[in-house]
């Protein structure tokens, strides 16, 4: 099956780098997303053939796929030249396979969201969706079959595609294969909730990569020791671990917020806020494991406590809908509207909001806020990596002060110089909420240097380059 004139670099993902929209016209117009892998691919440059094999994601996707020549290669514009390959799997099965297993499940798992009364049940249902998300990862290493030149890398991404790197392997032994998790992994206590059976291919799955990786020691650990857990001492495959802690791409961060609608906006925003006030910025998916409402209890906290920062402070809360389809998130993002309603009218003056929340994604603003920022609230109850709380630090105009939860993969890089917060104590976040707020200027200025720094030590072109070099020495970086 091996193809002599495919792509010698791979990379392969659920959502890709474009989405598509039917324009009134009929015609379609592509957009270009953004994230650490877009910018760590775009790092490869035009020398290498490299292929990025995606899911359609909406209709407007899939009419794309159907219109590209031969249903096939889409080469576009909108992703710089990038060859992308966007697989049109059925519908049933694609929902079955994201929202029902990778989201639903492998998200709650890793983690660690599940509680009374949201508890997993493994029930027919269940083994009907996991048959759709065999047959999800099945389509992904057919396509990586196909597209791949002999001996080419192919860096398989996150839990959607848990399955492929072996049934690649299967079909295309040739491939120097790797995956990479960016989220945290489960100890193996709370991994166990699986099915014995279905933990078992999981971990098999990423096994039949010839490197895994993941964004901090602390996940790496817990993968191999859930393998060892429920596949008995020894990694068998001889599968090397990797770490690779995706950094801040400062110089695209730094020139993009200074652009005239991030000025814009900042105007705005500053009018919001009102003059002279402290701001506590966060920025999210409205995303459970992000923790936004105790974020909002603690600064409720804060004001009721410590009655001297009324009038004084602002939470500019930004939380982006997410994952709409499924009946928790919905839900969840009614309660962050309905907690910062209800701060709202409890202390609220004429001329003081003391919660400014937006819900509709805009990076412009984000970087806004960033720049705006006296102090950067990340909370998260688990977290691969947070990429807000690298970002902030680098953005604002200022310099910042940042509460950080322990359970965020950044903390293993910032811990030394963020206030740490365990992400379910609502009390101790707003002490360190306060704590942040009065840190006097040479600190925070120092502080932030060094969050910096640390921030930025491993770009994404770099990281990117790691992790092909390290799968295949040839991609000297
Ligand atoms: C976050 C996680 C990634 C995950 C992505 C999926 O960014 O860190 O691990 O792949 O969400 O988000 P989506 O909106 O595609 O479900």
């Amino acid at each position: 099956m091996a193809s002599t004139h495919g792509a010698e670099v791979l990379v392969a993902s659920n959502r890709g780098p474009v989405s598509y929209e039917v324009r009134e016209d009929g015609s379609l117009h592509a957009k270009r997303g953004g994230g650490g892998l877009v910018s760590g691919l775009s790092a490869i440059g035009p020398h290498t053939d490299a292929v990025w094999v995606c899911a359609a994601l909406s209709d407007a996707d899939r009419e794309a796929v159907r219109r590209s020549p031969g249903g096939r290669c889409l080469s576009l514009d909108a992703t710089g030249g990038q060859q992308v390959r966007m697989l049109d799997i059925d519908a049933t099965v694609h929902s079955d396979a994201y929202n029902g297993i990778a989201n639903s499940v492998l998200w709650f798992v890793h983690h660690m969201l599940y509680q009374t009364p949201l508890e997993p049940v493994f029930d027919a249902e269940f083994r009907r969706q996991w048959a759709s998300y065999q047959a999800y990862n099945r389509a992904f290493a057919e396509a990586l079959a196909e597209e791949a030149a002999e001996d080419a890398a192919v860096m398989i991404q996150d839990y959607h595609l848990a399955l492929a790197p072996r049934m690649l392997r299967q079909l295309r032994p040739d491939l120097r294969i790797g995956h990479f998790s960016h989220t945290p992994w489960a100890p193996p206590d709370y991994f166990r909730l699986l099915p014995d059976d279905i933990a078992a291919e999981l971990l098999g799955g990423i096994l039949g990569a010839d490197r895994a990786a993941f964004l901090t020691r602390r996940w790496a650990d817990a993968f191999t020791d859930c393998c060892h857990a429920v596949l008995g001492p020894g990694i068998p495959s001889g599968t090397r671990i990797g770490v690779h802690g995706l950094g801040a791409d400062a110089d695209f961060l730094r020139g993009r917020s200074h652009e005239p609608d991030v000025d814009e906006r900042m105007a705005a925003l500053r009018a919001e806020i009102g003059a002279g006030r402290k701001t506590v910025v966060r920025v999210d998916r409205t995303e459970l494991s992000k923790n936004i409402v105790r974020g909002l209890l603690a600064y409720r906290q804060l004001l009721e406590d410590r009655p001297e920062w009324r009038e004084r402070v602002v939470h500019v809360a930004f939380a982006y809908p997410s994952r709409q389809d499924l009946a928790v998130y919905r839900e969840y993002t009614t309660e962050v509207q309905q907690v910062a309603d209800e701060i709202n009218s409890r202390y609220g003056t004429v001329g003081w909001t003391p919660v400014v929340l937006h819900v509709k994604d805009d990076f412009a603003r984000s970087l806004a806020a960033y720049r705006l920022a006296d102090v950067a609230l990340v909370n998260p109850i688990r977290d691969g990596m947070n990429l807000v709380a690298k970002e902030i630090p680098v953005v604002s105009d200022e310099g910042c002060v940042l509460v950080l939860s322990r359970e965020a993969g950044a903390h293993e890089e910032l811990g030394e110089d963020a206030i740490t917060v365990n992400p379910y104590d609502v009390v101790g976040t707003a002490n360190a909420l306060h704590q942040a707020l009065t840190m006097p200027q040479d600190e925070r200025a120092e502080r932030t240097k060094r969050l910096v720094a640390a921030a930025t030590a491993l770009p994404p072109a770099q990281w990117f380059l790691d992790q092909l070099h390290a799968l295949d020495p040839h991609y000297s970086s």
